[in-house]
């Protein structure tokens, strides 16, 4: 059954999914639905047409002090900065390993492109879970802040890897 994307809803099950990071299962479990009702975080999922959820990413507005990142990034910014949080972005343990990290990664920055032709944001941030995930996002573009587990990616990069 090929995989369907949908915002998260009632009829989605989330007890299943298993990404072997188990505060970012939990999250699914116990909070993604408090942070939709809240306006807190937008979650979208994939499933396989069953609703049993097996990839997900939060997104959310941001904003960045300019003083805590890079000079090299900065440049031109204001003291505070717009910007989207990419806060969580899982696939469960079954599909890892496949190229699919990369095709969830593209739909979820697809989405900040497309919201932040109405709402204004200069990067897209993650906060990587450990260095594995810091490894995954600077191979998609993403820069790290030194001395941090932070990485942002500017959006006008991502528009253009995405119109590539
Ligand atoms: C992070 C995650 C989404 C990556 O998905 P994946 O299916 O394992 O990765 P993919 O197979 O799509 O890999 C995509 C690319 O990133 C690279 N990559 C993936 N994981 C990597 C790692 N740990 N270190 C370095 N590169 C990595 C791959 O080499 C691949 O490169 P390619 O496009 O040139 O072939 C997935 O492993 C996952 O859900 N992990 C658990 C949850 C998690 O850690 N999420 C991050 C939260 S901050």
């Amino acid at each position: 059954m090929a995989l369907v994307s949908e915002a998260l809803g009632d009829h989605h099950d989330l007890t299943v999914f298993a990404s072997g990071q188990a505060s970012i299962d939990s999250w699914l479990a116990q909070h993604a639905r408090g942070a939709e009702a809240r306006r807190v975080a937008r979650t979208f999922v994939w499933h396989r047409g069953d609703g049993v959820v097996v990839a997900y990413y939060s997104l959310a507005a941001h904003v960045l002090v300019k003083d805590q990142l890079p000079r090299a990034l900065s440049r031109g910014s204001p003291e505070r900065i717009p910007a989207a949080l990419l806060a969580r972005l899982a696939l469960d343990r079954r599909l890892q390993g496949q190229g699919l990290g990369a095709v969830i990664l593209a739909e979820a920055l697809g989405r900040v492109v497309e919201a932040t032709k109405v709402v204004a944001a200069r990067f897209v941030v993650v906060d990587a879970i450990d260095d594995g995930a810091a490894r995954f996002y600077e191979h998609h573009g993403f820069k790290a802040i030194p001395g941090t587990m932070r990485l942002v990616q500017k959006l006008s990069d991502v528009t253009a890897a995405l119109d590539q």
